[in-house]
């Protein structure tokens, strides 16, 4: 059975692009895959971060998973700092990896353009990403279009590594959903959506109520032409809404396309909410019950007891492959 690996920030309530792009695919992944699933508090602070409330992102979070679908009978999910070979590993893999190719990250330019004081955290957030994935020997991470560059060059790392010290680690592939890798935010949809966007209307959270789905849908930035059809160039704003639906509610683009010709952009967002408030609506009501059962930390707990047992034994790997420490029996 091959390896999956992937991670998902408490740096905020997920966004439905986070749901879509990531932890959509996990649930339909869970059957095939030996999973892996994260929550990434560590990278969460390579910004800043006060701490009740990332202590609540990161139970929140783990609660999203679970109610998104994840089972724990069939994947490990687990919190990244209760597992110290991810900062063990991250530490050598930023020892191999070169400030050029980090300086280089679509992401770290974005995340510090404009910002006077920036973390080393931040730039060495790949090797970091880099370490989650090769502790455990995936072979495909599943994430959205936006960490591409991060996963190639993990596998860079990975092929540094094999190359130089010893031939420990499996090279991981990234995967892709082919509709929905990149979903947009709903006030400028030439940017993705994001968590951690300070225009609260850019993005729909996973526990936004009925209501506050709708005024974001209805006030989501589109185009002055009345037409429903897909035209990622010209008509962004309609293509973001579009492709959500059509994952959503499983309709094809085309479909939707025939359904809503000669209608306009009122009734077309009124159903998007709708159908947004459908996909939501059941996993809040198990986010809710899980907010308040004991279920929530025994799980945690097990995960990190498994992923400690793996993730520990290739940091060894990793530590005999560079020469630290003493050589044990
Ligand atoms: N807009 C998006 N569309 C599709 N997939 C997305 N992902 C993120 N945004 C979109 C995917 O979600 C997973 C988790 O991402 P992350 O939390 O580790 O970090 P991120 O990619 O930086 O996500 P955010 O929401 O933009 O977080 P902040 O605001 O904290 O930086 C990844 O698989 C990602 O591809």
């Amino acid at each position: 059975m091959q390896t999956i690996f992937s991670g998902i920030q408490p740096s905020g309530t997920i966004t439905l692009g986070n749901y879509i792009g990531a932890m959509k695919q996990f649930v339909e992944l869970q059957d095939e895959f030996n999973c892996y699933f994260c929550i990434v508090d560590e990278h969460a602070i390579t910004v800043p971060q006060d701490r009740l409330q990332l202590r609540q992102n990161t139970r929140s979070l783990a609660a999203l998973y679970l109610a998104s679908g994840i089972d724990p009978e069939k994947a490990t999910l687990f919190i990244q700092s209760e597992v110290p070979a991810h900062a063990q590993a991250g530490w050598m893999l930023q020892c191999i990896a070169y400030i050029g190719e980090l300086e280089r990250m679509t992401q770290f330019k974005d995340k510090s353009a404009g910002k006077e004081a920036v973390s080393a955290g931040l730039l060495t957030y790949p090797p970091l990403m880099a370490a989650d994935i090769l502790l455990y020997s995936a072979d495909l991470v599943p994430v959205g279009e936006d960490q591409k560059q991060h996963i190639e060059l993990t596998r860079d790392l990975a092929e540094r590594f094999n190359k130089k010290y010893n031939d420990i680690f499996t090279i991981p592939e990234a995967r892709i959903p082919k509709v929905g890798a990149r979903i947009m935010s709903l006030q400028d949809p030439t940017k993705k959506m994001s968590k951690s966007d300070a225009n609260q209307k850019g993005f729909i959270s996973m526990l936004d109520t009925p209501k506050q789905i709708e005024k974001k849908i209805k006030s989501a930035v589109t185009d002055s032409e009345g037409i429903v059809t897909y035209d990622k160039e010209n008509k962004p704003g309609i293509s973001n809404l579009l492709s959500i639906y059509s994952i959503l509610a499983n309709k094809s683009i085309a479909e939707l396309e025939q359904a809503y010709e000669g209608k306009g952009y009122g009734d077309f967002k009124a159903d998007v909410a709708q159908v947004v408030i459908n996909a939501v609506e059941p996993i809040q009501t198990r986010y809710n019950e899980l907010m308040e059962s004991s279920e929530l930390d025994e799980i945690l707990d097990r995960g990190a007891e498994k992923a400690n047992l793996v993730a520990s034994k290739m940091v060894k790997k990793m530590e005999n492959a560079m020469g630290l420490g003493r050589k044990r029996r």
